[in-house]
């Protein structure tokens, strides 16, 4: 075995200034568990990546050596590079709806998270989150500002269009981010994040919705493609809608003013079937 992870995870623990103990209980392991992988006797458990790419300031990959490989998934990495936040810091109100139906403290996975200011905002009020992006400059700032706030939220870096989940949460959130799921991926990808929901869990989630009669943006990005009025919701047409709506609105993000419509939905996990 050449270790190549056991050696990035040594080089990125002295540079965070981390002894073994605190790494080993940043990711809920033994000192021993975390001695080993150094000295590639035994290697991290995927369950721990995450947790571990967190606490080591680094995404998966650089910590599995595949940082070379890096590709650029989203515009976004160049927009967050800017010092101002691009979306802000105050939460969005579909945080509020989350808030008012499932209370803390419970277990958030907030999908696309951008620069965290709805991560952050969770994690101050209690709730265990999660959350991950694929722009590393998005997440800098995430971590960044919870550091300010004084929170822990366990930001990483994932494309959502490979990632899956392999362990459950009682909330699932994603504002303004699903269009970048082509729509061949849409079901597969929704009924994973279905599967890994508790419960009675929810799942609070927007989406862009094509409109004719909205003008394209000059800017339109490639990777997205808007959803159709209503498709969000016949994902979820075995959970009970606890709220759904359609807008349109006006934006100014990059300084340019347009229009957006947008779906969004609440949904709660049904433990019987009976409605
Ligand atoms: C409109 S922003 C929304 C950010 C955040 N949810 C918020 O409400 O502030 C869209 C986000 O999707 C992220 N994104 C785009 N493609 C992605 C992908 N394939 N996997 C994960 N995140 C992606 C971008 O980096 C960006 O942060």
């Amino acid at each position: 075995m050449n270790n190549i992870i056991g050696k990035n995870i040594y080089a990125l623990r002295k540079k965070q200034g981390l002894t073994q103990e605190r790494l080993a209980e940043l990711v809920n392991v033994s000192f021993q568990a975390v001695s080993k992988w150094e000295n590639g006797i035994s290697a991290p458990d995927v369950s721990v990546l995450p947790l571990l790419a967190n606490a080591l300031r680094c995404d998966i990959d650089s910590l599995m050596g595949y940082a070379a490989e890096q590709r650029k998934i989203t515009d976004y990495e160049e927009r967050y590079k800017s010092r101002a936040y691009y979306w802000g810091t105050m939460p969005s109100n579909m945080c509020y709806e989350v808030m008012k139906l499932l209370p803390p403290p419970l277990r958030l996975l907030d999908i696309a998270c951008g620069e965290g200011k709805n991560a952050v905002f969770f994690a101050r009020n209690g709730y265990s989150v999660t959350a991950f992006d694929a722009a590393e400059s998005g997440l800098e700032k995430a971590r960044r500002l919870a550091d300010e706030m004084n929170t822990e939220v366990n930001f990483f870096r994932a494309d959502m269009l490979d990632f899956r989940l392999e362990s459950e949460f009682d909330i699932i959130f994603c504002s303004g981010a699903l269009h970048y799921i082509p729509p061949k991926l849409r079901t597969e990808i929704l009924e994973n994040y279905k599967q890994h929901t508790s419960n009675g869990g929810l799942h609070a989630m927007n989406v862009f919705v094509e409109k004719p009669f909205i003008e394209r943006p000059s800017d339109k990005e490639t990777s997205a493609t808007k959803w159709s009025s209503g498709e969000l919701f016949t994902h979820y047409t075995d959970w009970r809608i606890e709220f759904c709506s359609e807008r349109i609105f006006d934006c100014n993000s990059g300084g340019v003013p347009h229009k957006h419509c947008m779906d969004t939905l609440l949904a709660v996990k049904q433990t019987d079937k009976l409605r």
